[in-house]
């Protein structure tokens, strides 16, 4: 297929550059650190990376709070440094997807700095409101944020009320004011023009506020969500950057949509409003709505979700991991038993669906969630926010430290490790600027894996080529089968070829359970010696099967 766009064939590599390579000894990654890494990324198989934000920032929700769009923070380096990225990364075949995000600037960011005058054109970038009649000392309205907590925060010297559906240093941009999407379009294509092929677009879907009437219910966050969550006006702003700017672009826009459901997920990609979207229901399957309460994890669901989106939705942003979620097979494998055939079982399944697989830094080594540590000593600003909501409805301690160890996004964001150095080769320095997991030490690194033909990055790179090569797999239409409730059983077919991903996502032996007359095929990849495949198999535990029939 000549006219199949790249990002079905490759996949897509998520760099979270805090974590990554620090090239200069102070304990933060940077991007110098990622150009010394572009020739590891060549040699795993993925075609396109993705940078978490990089931009000016005061890092209140480390980078998601941009001070200023055409200017590269220090810790990560210059803009020639990041013109050089482009260009090495260029050099090796490799794209670059930046993070846009425009639900929100930072409250440092010159634009909200001028929107504190009433009378400046830049007050209208920004949801100003006085407080509630009759004194004005309330909110405009009752809505949660996000991360927990009113939206809005009040500011003496404004007499005004603004508008954060993230932290008070995130305030929401006003996109009923058409000189911000002006500013998006600017921002866009500035960096189109410096050679970068795409962007993964910060919570998208709710950048539209249809009204600002209270929320429904009692929700500590996200209360309201039904006023700006996948709006018409929403759909109509994409639809403008797709035409003013998108359309113009050999280029992928992918989408971060929390909450997207099946008609306006189908509607992204049928109305050309982006090309790809991250749904969240299946990072959903352990938890209860609002992320607080655990639910245990079931293959069972697991397989009913991802299916359910495969049929529905014609091309998916495949991914288990990126830096919001904790680790995955410490959530949905088993870490401690058997680490390696889970590890392997998760890439399985998420490189054969169909859609774009996303793989998060240090994935493909099977590094896991960090040890629990006290709430105060989290990194992540949502994390905070839940803790000082938990100690002030009086959480004994005990109980605070077992949720914030569950919600903390800091499992994913501890430092890559590439060997057993200094801070597991991420930095030449002992105090990385969040603490390095300790089981680098065990072998969880890029060296180890490196010149181990079983190890989890060889399962990955022997993947990844795989796909590069299979039509099938790239093109080929999602036929679920029926299984065992542990067993994941899928087909993937293109013009008259097969491939079949079996894996039982339990650390029991499962029988396959498929009710069909026959199966045979050849082994292309398994994660455990000697497999081979009939239909009364027993499948090991984790063990995960690609077959060719
Ligand atoms: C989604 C990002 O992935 C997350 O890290 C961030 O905190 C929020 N959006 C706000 O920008």
């Amino acid at each position: 297929m000549s006219d199949q766009p790249l990002w079905h064939k490759e996949a897509v590599y998520q760099i979270y550059p805090r974590s990554f390579c620090d090239s200069n000894g102070d304990g933060i990654g940077d991007i110098p650190g990622i150009i010394s890494k572009l020739d590891y990324l060549k040699s795993l198989g993925v075609g396109i990376i993705w940078l978490s934000p990089i931009y000016a920032s005061p890092l209140d929700d480390l980078g998601y709070d941009i001070s200023d769009y055409y200017k590269i923070h220090p810790d990560y380096g210059t803009m020639d440094d990041f013109d050089n990225l482009v260009k090495e990364a260029d050099k090796r075949g490799l794209k670059i997807v930046m993070d846009l995000v425009v639900n929100h600037t930072s409250d440092e960011h010159q634009w909200f700095q001028e929107s504190m005058k009433k009378d400046s054109p830049y007050h209208d970038y920004y949801y100003w409101r006085e407080g509630k009649k009759p004194n004005g000392k309330q909110p405009p309205n009752n809505w949660t944020s996000m991360f927990t907590g009113s939206a809005w925060q009040y500011v003496p010297s404004v007499g005004e009320w603004y508008l954060h559906l993230y932290s008070k240093k995130q305030p929401d941009l006003n996109y009923h004011n058409p000189k911000v999407i002006e500013e998006v379009e600017k921002i866009l294509n500035f960096y189109f023009d410096k050679g970068v092929y795409g962007f993964r677009c910060d919570v998208i879907n709710q950048i539209y506020k249809e009204s600002l009437e209270d929320g429904k219910g009692h929700s500590f966050s996200a209360r309201g969500i039904e006023h700006y969550l996948m709006k018409e006006g929403n759909h109509q702003i994409l639809r403008k950057l797709y035409e003013d700017v998108f359309s113009k672009r050999d280029c992928v826009v992918i989408g971060e949509t929390y909450a997207v459901d099946f008609k306006n997920g189908y509607r992204f990609l049928a109305d050309h409003e982006m090309d790809m979207f991250f749904q969240f229901e299946l990072m959903g399957v352990d938890q209860s709505k609002g992320r607080v309460f655990s639910r245990k994890f079931k293959t069972k669901n697991f397989k009913r979700i991802a299916y359910e989106w495969q049929k529905n939705i014609p091309w998916n942003a495949n991914y288990l991991e990126n830096h919001d979620q904790t680790r995955s097979i410490s959530r949905f494998g088993d870490e401690k038993r058997f680490w390696k055939q889970s590890g392997k079982a998760l890439a399985l399944f998420n490189l054969t669906l169909r859609g774009t697989p996303f793989i998060y830094e240090g994935e493909e080594i099977g590094m896991l969630n960090k040890p629990m540590g006290e709430p105060e000593n989290s990194r992540d600003v949502c994390a905070l926010y839940i803790n000082s909501i938990a100690k002030k409805m009086l959480l004994p301690r005990f109980w605070r430290k077992r949720l914030i160890n569950r919600v903390d996004r800091d499992h994913a964001r501890t430092p890559m490790q590439w060997d057993k150095t200094t801070s597991a080769g991420f930095s030449s320095t002992t105090s990385a600027w969040i603490p390095v997991n300790p089981n680098y030490l065990e072998g969880i690194t890029v060296e180890d894996e490196n010149n181990d033909p079983d190890s989890i990055l060889s399962f990955y790179r022997k993947l990844l080529s795989i796909r590069r090569q299979s039509i099938i797999l790239q093109e080929g239409d999602f036929e679920p089968l029926s299984s065992a409730d542990d067993v994941i059983a899928f087909r993937r077919n293109y013009e008259g070829g097969s491939m079949m991903t079996l894996i039982n996502l339990s650390g029991k032996e499962h029988k396959l359970g498929m009710k069909c007359g026959k199966l045979s095929g050849k082994v292309i990849l398994s994660n455990y010696p000697g497999s081979h495949v009939f239909l009364e198999m027993t499948l090991r535990p984790y063990e995960a099967i690609l077959l060719q029939l």
